[in-house]
């Protein structure tokens, strides 16, 4: 398989909204039209069905993580260029943010983002889940966990990874993060953001 038909195919791949599909398994309103609107585990987790929303977040995480492995498979097997698994990374990312199926209106990219984090190393994943976690236990926002975690993301690969395009990728990464959640930052700034746990 050429590298040009795998990056489409992590693309398409990236596409496929688990938000979209679980709240259809569920019998739940499309997250479109509900919540904040996002397609995410987040907004779906806001139905009430915490299985849906970890169901999201699982298949969401697996896609990222699922294109990554076999790119670096492919990598080990074909004598692939390093960056090319980068590329994979941010094929697969924007077919979430930007999906062919659902007129390029998609995600957020967070838990897509952590698939492909923990794809590149086991590690990383684990540090940049350990922040989010601990943003969301002080904090009760999913995204400024997000937020946090994302932009400590390309700092972790650093410390943790010698190959630095990981580091780079993770970064492009927390740039699309911030530009997904432009709405998110403005309620977080005027208190208005919804939050796990608070009154509204
Ligand atoms: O993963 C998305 C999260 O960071 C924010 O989701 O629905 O609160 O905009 P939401």
């Amino acid at each position: 398989m050429s590298e040009l038909a795998f990056v489409i195919g992590a693309y398409l791949l990236g596409s496929v909204s688990f938000g979209i599909l679980m709240s259809h398994a569920f019998g739940l309103p499309d997250p479109r039209t509900v919540g904040s609107g996002n397609p995410g585990a987040t907004n779906v987790l806001r139905s009430g069905k915490k299985l849906a929303a970890a169901l999201t977040l699982f298949g969401d995480a697996a896609k990222g993580w699922v294109a990554v492995r076999l790119a670096l498979d492919l990598q080990a097997h074909f004598g692939w260029a390093p960056w090319m698994v980068c590329v994979v990374g941010l094929a697969v990312f924007v077919g979430h943010l930007y999906p062919i199926y659902y007129g390029f209106k998609g995600g957020k990219g967070v838990a897509t983002a952590l698939g492909i984090l923990l794809a590149f190393s086991v590690w990383l994943g684990l540090a940049v889940l350990l922040t989010w976690a601990a943003v969301f236990a002080i904090s009760r926002y999913s995204s400024l966990a997000a937020l946090v975690a994302s932009w400590l993301a390309p700092i972790h690969a650093v410390a943790l990874l010698p190959y630095k395009g990981y580091a780079i990728t993770a970064a492009v990464i927390a740039v699309l993060i911030t530009w997904r959640h432009r709405s998110n930052i403005k309620k977080l700034i005027a208190g208005t953001e919804a939050g796990f746990g608070k009154k509204q």
